[in-house]
């Protein structure tokens, strides 16, 4: 068991409501920042518990920052300890807080969980998020439930709205102009999807450069085409033809062999 979930078994002091499986994906991407000088921000204090986790887990040089929009919430600050009071739906508020605060390490969405706070926490504080920072959003359950306007492949909810970050991702690789490299694909090494979580591992990736090492050790190829070589151009031609008439239609493509 990891620290994060042995303090949480532990725990006596404020109440923290965390899903179990989160604590070994927190582990992973955050025990590189313990003992370090971080900005961590999570958006939902509740009981406060959790903030005093990531005090206890970090500690002493990180500093805690929480959002919520009980006003109650503020009486959690203390030493490294920040609450801003405010909605996470709340474009205006985020924007201010962006002002208010350096750039941070690692940004935790546990809020309200509705939709609409996910995306729009989403796109005014991820470039706030340093370049080599973490981004999670936690519980996306909500996206599949009903109560929180959810529903399978439902337009409108986050993890809709996140598999578009998948082929930004990938944009280097765009043949076409609806998909282009923006401020996404340049700042984003990874995206890693777990149970109820998403977690966004920011950092700078080159565009695509693949290199080889070592001697040849095949007579021939299998990636080579088996077409005789004096229709090769031709036959490439009417692939490339065909396959841009069923891309347009978002028809499956068709390969040589
Ligand atoms: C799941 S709890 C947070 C749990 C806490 N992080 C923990 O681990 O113990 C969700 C919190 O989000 C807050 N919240 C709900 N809607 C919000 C909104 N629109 N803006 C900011 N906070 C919100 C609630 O007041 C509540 O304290």
């Amino acid at each position: 068991m990891n620290d994060l979930e042995l303090y949480f078994r532990e725990n006596k002091g404020r109440l923290i409501h965390k899903c179990v499986n989160y604590f070994d994906i927190y582990d992973q991407y955050f025990s590189i920042y313990r003992n370090r000088e971080i900005v961590i921000l999570e958006i939902g204090v509740n009981h406060g518990g959790s903030l005093q986790m990531w005090k206890h887990y970090f500690g002493s040089k990180a500093k805690i920052l929480g959002i919520d929009i009980n006003p109650e919430c503020k009486k959690f600050e203390g030493e490294n300890v920040k609450i801003f009071i405010g909605s996470q739906s709340d474009r205006s508020f985020l924007k201010s807080i962006i002002a208010q605060i350096p750039p941070i390490d690692i940004l935790i969405d546990d809020g309200g969980h509705n939709m609409q706070q996910q995306i729009r926490t989403f796109e005014e504080l991820f470039d706030h998020v340093k370049k080599d920072g973490i981004y999670i959003c936690e519980d996306l359950h909500s996206s599949y439930r009903l109560g929180y306007g959810g529903g399978y492949k439902r337009r409108g909810t986050f993890i809709e709205y996140s598999k578009n970050f998948i082929d930004q991702l990938n944009a280097y690789y765009s043949e076409q102009g609806s998909l282009k490299v923006n401020s996404f694909t340049k700042s984003v090494k990874g995206l890693h999807y777990y149970n109820g979580m998403l977690v966004i591992e920011k950092g700078e990736v080159p565009n695509f450069q693949d290199e080889k090492t070592g001697q040849p050790a095949l007579s021939s190829d299998v990636l080579e085409t088996n077409i005789p070589k004096g229709l090769y151009k031709l036959a490439y031609l009417a692939l490339y033809t065909t396959n841009s008439i069923l891309r347009f239609f978002r028809l499956p493509g068709i390969r040589w062999r």
